[in-house]
Formats: C-alpha cells, structure tokens, sequence
C-alpha cells in the first residue's frame, strides 16, 4: 500500500524518492500533485509515462520559495512593465493557487516544458508541500495525480484509486483545501491572461494587473493544453446544465444529478413524480458558498462516478470568483 500519512518523516522519505530520481504523489493546497525533480529528463519521462500525458502538455514546476524563482524563470527577459506585475501578483498571491508563466531559464529541460521557450512555476501554500519540494530538489515538477483527461485527486484514496499500481509513495495530508487546480496565468506575452481559470479568480487578479485580456475560446488552436476540450472528466459521460435546463431535466435510472446549491436542488426534488435514489444526488454546497463548493467539485464527482452509472446531469455554478473555474471544469468534461 504506497499510501503514507503525511509528517516530518514521510516527508523526508517522499523528499530522497524525489530527489533519488522516484515519482511521490502529495498534497497541495489545489488538488494532489505528482512530484519529480524538475531537473532530472528521465524522471520527468515517467510522469507523462504514468498519467499516459502526450508530451506536448508542459508540467508545472513547484518551488518551495520565491528565491528560487530565478533558478527556473529568466526574468531578465521581462521588460520593466510586466517585471512590476510579476512582483506585484507574487506579493499578493504567492504561497499560493497561482502559476505564472514565464521565460524559461536555459537549464530546464524541455521535457518539463514541452520545448516552449516558457515555464509554469508555482509556489504552493501548502507547508508540508513546501517542505518536501524544499527537502527534495527545490524543484518539483508536479501535475495533477491522475491519468491525463480523468477527473482530479483531491484525496490520497483518489490518487491510490487511479494510480495506486504506479506511484510508490502517496502522501496523505487529507482533502485539499482549494479543491481546484491552480490559475494559469500567462504574464509574457504583453496584456496578461488567464490560460486556465483556478484558484485564484479573476477579479482578484485584475485588482493587481488591471484588465485580463480575453481568455480565447475553446476551440482547436491549443495555447495551453489546460484549454483543451475534453479534461477532467469522470467515466461517465456529463452534461453541464444552468438550473432552468436542470429542473426540466427528469430523474432516471442511472444517472445522477450534481446541484450547485441546496435550493437548486429543492426546485427540483418538488418537480418529480418519480421516487429517485437518493444516493445518486449531490450538492455542491447547502448554502450556496462557492468556496465550500469549489472544495467539494471533484471529491463530489468522484463518488458520483459509480459504474453502474451513465450519466451525470451537473448544474453551472454562479459565473463569479471560483464559479468560472467549476464552470471551466464542468465545460470541458462535458466535451467528450
Ligand atoms: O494546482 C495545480 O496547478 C496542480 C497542483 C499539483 O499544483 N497542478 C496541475 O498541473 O494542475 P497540470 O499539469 O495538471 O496542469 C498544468 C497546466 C496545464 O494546463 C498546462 O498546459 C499548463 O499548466 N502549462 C504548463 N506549462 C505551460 C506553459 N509553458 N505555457 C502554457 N501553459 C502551460
Ligand atoms: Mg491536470
């Protein structure tokens, strides 16, 4: 059983696996990361070979403070303007659920960046993630621990589910905290944008940087691989629907039906004439807080995702704060 209680130790043990050249699955404050050391080609060729990611999906290296930054990113590439953003959003947001893009230094391989001349870096909240990205190398490499396309861990137990015959040493920290992957946000190339909505929102990116540029839409033309259609999806095939939509929407046999808030879903119990299996309906959050909704997405979808079951009907979550990225989400794993 490769799953090991998160302390002082096990940190230390996932930490010389790491930096032994082995692969350790561990929490972040986001979802469940899979950690290699950044620097090392053939390990960073066993993250795409365990998660079955094409190769021309670049990872996210982690540090475990803002001195490294330099190590990683060129900075001297950047012109004064996006210099002064770049210390303005690590002041604000880092330790936390944002990656920046930014040049790369020369001394990353491309594996880690899939030969872009940029590189994703993040500096996680998460202490004991940044303990062992400390103790480790000083540079993890880690995307989310599940095969490419699948929904993601947000629990030890998910990452032993998908990858447990895989990974030799998952640390178990508990449910992650955001829930959500981090926000992708490109800041080289003039105007900053957002590549993949996260943990950070987007109002509160602009009260830094001022006006995003537009998110492109979702179409083939793939700038990060984050923006692909079909991610994050569970084995059952999901629809996304606004609450109008889902309160016509009838119970049937094997499907199930994800509400954002528990009056959604009160509007909708009153509509049935059927008796339903309870088991089969969940609730993002009673209240309504997206937070606490944002935190439970994955896990919620996880224990939806039975086999027995052919369809998840899910409603859109408010298009505000961490709304857009639940939405994000629940758009691109209904495109199957
Ligand atoms: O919260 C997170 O970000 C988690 C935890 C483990 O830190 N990691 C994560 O990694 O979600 P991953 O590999 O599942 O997603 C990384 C995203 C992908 O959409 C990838 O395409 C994008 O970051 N990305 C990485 N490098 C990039 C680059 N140079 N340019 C554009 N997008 C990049
Ligand atoms: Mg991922």
């Amino acid at each position: 059983m490769p799953i090991l209680s998160i302390n002082d130790e096990t940190i230390r043990q996932a930490a010389a696996h790491i930096a032994r050249g082995g692969i350790a699955a561990f929490p972040t404050e986001t979802v469940y990361g899979l950690g290699a050391d950044a620097f090392n080609p053939d390990a960073l060729a066993m993250i795409f070979e365990i998660k079955n990611r094409p190769r021309f999906d670049p990872l996210i290296v982690h540090i475990a403070a803002l001195g490294a930054l330099e190590k990683i990113a060129d900075l001297s590439m950047l012109d004064t303007d996006t210099r002064k953003k770049l210390d303005a959003l690590t002041e604000k947001f880092w330790p936390g659920p944002l990656t920046l893009i930014l040049p790369k230094q020369q001394t990353v391989p491309d594996l880690a960046t899939s030969g872009l001349p940029t590189v994703a870096v993040r500096l996680p909240s998460l202490a004991s993630a940044r303990q062992l990205i400390a103790l480790s190398s000083g540079a993890v490499a880690a995307p989310s621990a599940n095969p490419f396309g699948c929904l993601s861990p947000t629990s030890a137990q998910h990452v032993l589910a998908m990858l447990g015959d895989k990974v030799e040493i998952i640390l178990d920290g508990g449910p992650a905290q955001v829930g959500l992957e981090s926000t992708v946000l490109d800041i080289c190339g003039g105007q900053p944008r957002i590549l993949r909505p996260g943990g950070i929102p987007k109002e509160a990116i602009e009260t830094v940087t001022g006006p995003l540029a537009e998110r492109q839409p979702l179409n083939d033309t793939v700038i990060s691989p984050g923006m692909m259609k079909s991610h994050y999806a569970p084995r059952a095939s999901l629809e996304a629907r606004d609450l109008e939509t889902m309160i016509k929407t009838p119970a049937e046999e094997k499907c199930a039906f994800l509400f954002f808030d528990g009056a959604s879903r009160d509007k909708w119990l009153k509509k049935q004439k059927q008796p339903h299996d309870s088991l089969s309906i969940k609730t993002l959050s009673e209240t309504g807080n997206i937070t606490e909704a944002a935190a439970r997405f994955f896990q919620s979808l996880h224990e939806l995702d039975k086999p027995e079951l052919c369809r998840i009907y899910a409603q859109f979550a408010p298009q505000e704060g961490l709304g857009a990225a639940i939405n994000d989400r629940l758009q691109k794993a209904s495109h199957i």
